[in-house]
């Protein structure tokens, strides 16, 4: 990219909200990426980048975190912020105030909200409220935080991305809603083998197909995991219940127990293959002991990937 490119890429991201891969460009998309495995090299040689000296993330949480807290606040403080814990919980907004109210009065202390909730709506009402940028840290719907950290990884394990077939097994998500926008965005071709009833959001798989025709991609859905995994360069799944679906949890392990991705299915994908799970894992479950252990499993370059990636983010976002 030219350095006038990237000057108009970075004017255009400036006061962005980030609430899913949909409302970005590929270009936008690959800027990202490319950002953040700049930034990476950067922190491991020691280079110092602090374009956000003197500013504040408020981190909102309605749910659980291990990765999402920790890389936020960390590659806030590496950027030379600094970041808020919110437990939703200790907010006025847990006792109902409005979201309203609640982005305003944070848009005057804050440069910048990241959000961890259930319904997706709250996220775009909290960024409607607000004049600082958002940043959508998992929903119901969809992770986009996760999934360019994801691809960051994919490109600088297999040198690219375009043209990379990504097999899914498992619940149709908010991990695979994501990771499917990426996937069309970037010109891949994706497989998901999900049982039925646990099939992806059909608008998201629209508004997906429609975005992988213009990039050369393309997105099946089926039920058979064989087909799903054929030849594939990237094998991911999740956990078959996410948060807020604990409940389900019996009927799920039913539902699921031929969708464990295991020796046996990976032995059809490409053999320099990438195992990927977002985690929190269940080993015996979604995955097995020797898939996600073994030596084409990727997962923790990809949980440090969330920092670089993030950072990547709330720079573009927040400079
Ligand atoms: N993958 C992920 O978002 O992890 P946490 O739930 O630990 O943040
Ligand atoms: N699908 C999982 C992802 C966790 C990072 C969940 O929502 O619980």
């Amino acid at each position: 990219m030219s350095e006038i490119a990237i000057q108009d890429m970075a004017a255009s991201l400036k006061g962005r909200d980030f609430l899913g891969l949909v409302d970005y460009t590929p270009e936008e998309i690959r800027y990202l990426l490319d950002l953040a495995i700049d930034l990476k090299k950067k922190q491991k040689s020691g280079q110092p980048f602090q374009p956000l000296k003197g500013k504040t993330l408020g981190m909102i949480f309605e749910k659980s975190s291990t990765r999402t807290r920790v890389s936020f606040e960390v590659g806030m403080y590496q950027l030379g912020g600094h970041a808020l814990f919110l437990s939703k919980n200790d907010l006025q907004l847990g006792r109902g105030e409005t979201i309203w109210d609640t982005a305003q009065t944070m848009s005057r202390y804050l440069d910048g909200i990241m959000i961890r909730t259930y319904a997706h709506r709250t996220v775009i009402d909290l960024a409607r409220g607000a004049t600082v940028p958002v940043i959508n840290g998992l929903t119901d719907r969809s992770h986009p935080c996760q999934a360019l950290a994801d691809y960051q990884t994919v490109l600088e394990q297999k040198g690219k991305l375009q043209g990379l077939k990504i097999a899914y097994i498992g619940d149709g998500n908010n991990m695979v809603h994501s990771l499917m926008m990426g996937a069309a965005k970037l010109g891949m071709h994706m497989a998901v083998a999900s049982p039925e009833g646990y099939d992806p959001d059909p608008e998201v798989v629209k508004n997906s197909r429609e975005n992988a025709a213009l990039t050369g991609g393309s997105l099946l859905l089926t039920r058979d995991t064989r087909e799903a995994i054929e030849n594939a360069d990237v094998v991911y799944t999740d956990v078959w219940a996410s948060m807020g679906f604990e409940s389900e949890q019996s009927a799920r392990e039913i539902a699921f127990k031929n969708y464990q991705v295991n020796e046996e299915i990976t032995s059809y994908a490409k053999k320099d293959y990438l195992f990927m799970h977002c985690l929190p894992a269940h080993r015996g479950e979604e995955v097995s002991e020797g898939v996600i252990d073994g030596p084409n499993s990727i997962i923790f370059d990809q949980a440090e990937n969330r920092l670089h990636a993030q950072k990547a983010v709330m720079a573009a976002l927040m400079s």
